[in-house]
């Protein structure tokens, strides 16, 4: 039976992968802990605990976060995500689809951390982000190319103890292309639409 709330433990309820979690924690339980010892997602990884490594990034209101770095009780509200929530209808997330495809991973502890991160580094570029690597920084310069550069710096924080990165950088790569495909698609159609109407 879960414990009930006290001066150093609170009752949360957890929106993960679109369902909702109830459970009591401890203050001091980081989001990592609570996905992985208590709601059994152990698809999160803890590689550092430290916020170093990158193994345990999760999407929270579709931005990541380092959940060892993440107190559970600061979580709750929020939309948090985990690898175990990417794939939709038995589909892998074309992310993960390309991870697959392109051998973005050897031993695979780091791999969700690295889906999860290149989720939301492929969002952030769409909305024209710059990042450290970005050349020319001013608006009217446009939305930065995703070259290997790029996504090197942008997945700077998601560390490979295997050494995978050549193949995680093409993975990123081909998984960006398709998004970008794919808003071009929904950019036609919507016009199509538009002007049929
Ligand atoms: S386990 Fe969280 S960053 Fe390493
Ligand atoms: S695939 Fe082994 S740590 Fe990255």
């Amino acid at each position: 039976m879960a414990p009930a709330p006290s001066s150093t433990s609170s009752a949360v309820t957890l929106n993960i992968n679109g369902e909702q979690h109830q459970l009591t924690v401890d203050h001091r339980t980081t989001l990592l802990d609570a996905l992985r010892e208590r709601l059994d997602l152990t698809g999160t990884k803890k590689g550092c605990d430290h916020g170093q490594c990158g193994a345990c990034t999760v999407l929270v209101d579709g931005r990541r976060a380092v959940s060892c770095l993440n107190l559970a009780v600061a979580a709750e509200g929020r939309e948090i995500t985990t690898i175990e929530g990417m794939a939709e209808g038995g589909q892998l997330h074309p992310v993960q689809q390309a991870f697959l495809d392109l051998d973005g991973y050897q031993c695979g502890y780091c791999t969700p951390g690295q889906i999860c991160s290149a989720i939301a580094v492929i969002e952030e570029h769409a909305a024209g982000w710059p990042s450290a690597a970005t050349d020319d920084v001013r608006p009217e310069a446009g939305p930065p190319a995703l070259t290997p550069d790029e996504i090197r710096e942008r997945m700077s924080g998601n560390l490979c103890r295997c050494g995978a990165y050549v193949s995680i950088v093409q993975a990123v790569t081909r998984a960006a292309e398709d998004h970008e495909a794919a808003a071009r698609e929904d950019d036609r159609a919507e016009t199509v639409k538009g002007a049929a109407a």
